[in-house]
């Protein structure tokens, strides 16, 4: 494995120092340290490593660990008592990514019922892979002392790589955590996998049933990191296959897994906030998987799912925008920005990317920034007395401004002329 673990196509240098630095402290405590999980997964198909996915399990206290951690390297810790874990924030120096790193003491976990989160109990390495999804993310590396780098793989994750299979390890896996059904089927899709037989067997009924006990969070966040893969509609259509879309919500069958054009915008649309937890990504993803969704559909799920509230608005509006569009075809530019002023913008930008009607992109990129030059202080300094109609003569400036009737400062003060004339 050290091979790869050096490799810089695999694994960026600075995550390669961050390894270094924590193997070195690791052989001076004499604490087991390993790499574990997606990471190993990742390393062994040769396909670079998300920095974000590196976790490190410790056969010991991982909080103290992080703390003769902070001693030696700087940055801080946040520790987590309840399952004795810690999140390391790397020194700000910019030397070590990435920015925040898992600290996680093996654990042995007991699910009480299904769904719920599990009681968890420190415990040797070997118990922690016993208690994960497959064998394929249940392969840890060795960091530190003498067999740093070695790989520790007792469950045969790599057989199952080699035979491109997804496999639980025990019959009753996606009863205790059926969000287990939704990551074999991104692993299928992400990988050209197949589930294996047995496992196969095991989305049945029974499993589907447990999906209602999951938390709105835990639900949701599967279909967020599934709009993180390459193709979501592949994952997104094994969902509604193995019936697990039915068994959230009877609205999602109605959900549109077809449409994703999940690219990045460009700067020429200007910023726009995206709610909050989610990348612009997810947020489009949802958007464009809902947009068909009425609204008391898109009510529904965004309860079932606790939605954020700007997400639930966002995908509420897109649905009427869409829907309302081909009525806005005469519109004048004042008349399509008086309207979209109410929109989130990303419920707009969303309506483009499906529609590329190039009002939308005006909108976005020009006339939501259009204003008139003069302000309600000039308005006073003309005589007028602060009022309602102020907001009301603004506003008409300004449209005249966005249907380019004035285009200067010299036509505003004509406008405005007649316009307060026309007043007394
Ligand atoms: N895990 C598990 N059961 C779950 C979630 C996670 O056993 N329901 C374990 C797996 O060993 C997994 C590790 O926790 O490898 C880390 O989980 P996560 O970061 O969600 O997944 P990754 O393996 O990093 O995979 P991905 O590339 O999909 O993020």
């Amino acid at each position: 494995m050290l091979r790869r673990l050096r490799d810089p196509r695999l694994i960026p240098f600075k995550t390669q120092t961050l390894l270094l630095r924590i193997a070195a402290l690791a052989s001076e405590l004499r604490v087991p340290c390993y790499l574990v999980g997606g990471v190993v997964r990742d390393l062994l198909l040769d396909r670079p490593v998300h920095e974000s996915d590196i976790d490190f399990v410790f056969e010991g206290d991982a909080i103290e660990f992080g703390y003769q951690l902070v001693k030696a390297c700087g940055g801080k810790l946040t520790a987590h008592q309840k399952f004795r874990t810690a999140v390391w924030h790397t020194p700000e120096n910019g030397d070590l990514a990435p920015d925040t790193v898992d600290l996680i003491t093996a654990r042995r976990e007991v699910y009480k019922c299904p769904g719920a989160l599990p009681t968890v109990t420190p415990a040797m390495l070997m118990d922690d892979l016993r208690r994960r999804d497959f064998p394929v993310n249940a392969m840890a590396i060795r960091l530190g002392g003498d067999d740093s780098g070695e790989l520790i793989d007792p469950l045969d994750g790599q057989g199952d790589l080699a035979r491109k299979l997804i496999r639980v390890l025990h019959p009753a896996s996606f009863l205790d955590d059926p969000t287990r059904i939704f990551r074999a089927l991104r692993y299928v899709a992400r990988y050209g996998f197949t589930l294996e037989a047995e496992t196969l067997r095991l989305i049945n009924a029974e499993a589907r049933a447990g999906l209602a006990q999951l938390s709105g969070e835990r639900l949701r966040h599967e279909f967020d990191v599934t709009f993180e893969e390459t193709n979501p509609p592949v994952t997104l259509q094994q969902f509604a296959d193995f019936g697990l879309l039915e068994a959230i919500h009877p609205a999602l069958l109605t959900a549109q897994c077809g449409f994703m054009p999940l690219e990045t915008p460009s700067t020429h649309f200007g910023e726009f906030a995206v709610p909050e937890i989610l990348s612009m990504r997810q947020s489009l993803g949802w958007i464009f998987y809902l947009i068909e969704l009425n609204k008391s559909d898109s009510a529904a799920l965004a309860k079932r799912l606790a939605f954020p509230v700007a997400l639930a608005e966002a995908v509420r509006f897109a649905f009427i925008l869409k829907r309302d569009l081909p009525s806005f075809k005469d519109y004048s530019p004042s008349q399509w920005t008086f309207y979209l002023d109410e929109a989130p913008p990303l419920s707009i930008y969303a309506v483009y990317l499906i529609s590329r009607e190039n009002a939308l992109s005006e909108y976005l990129s020009k006339w939501r920034h259009v204003k008139p030059i003069a302000t309600g202080a000039d308005l006073k300094m003309r005589g007028l007395r602060p009022g309602p109609h102020f907001g009301e003569i603004l506003r008409r400036l300004r449209a005249v401004w966005l249907d380019e009737i004035v285009v200067n400062q010299e036509q505003e003060d004509r406008w405005l002329d007649s316009a307060l004339n026309a007043q007394k």
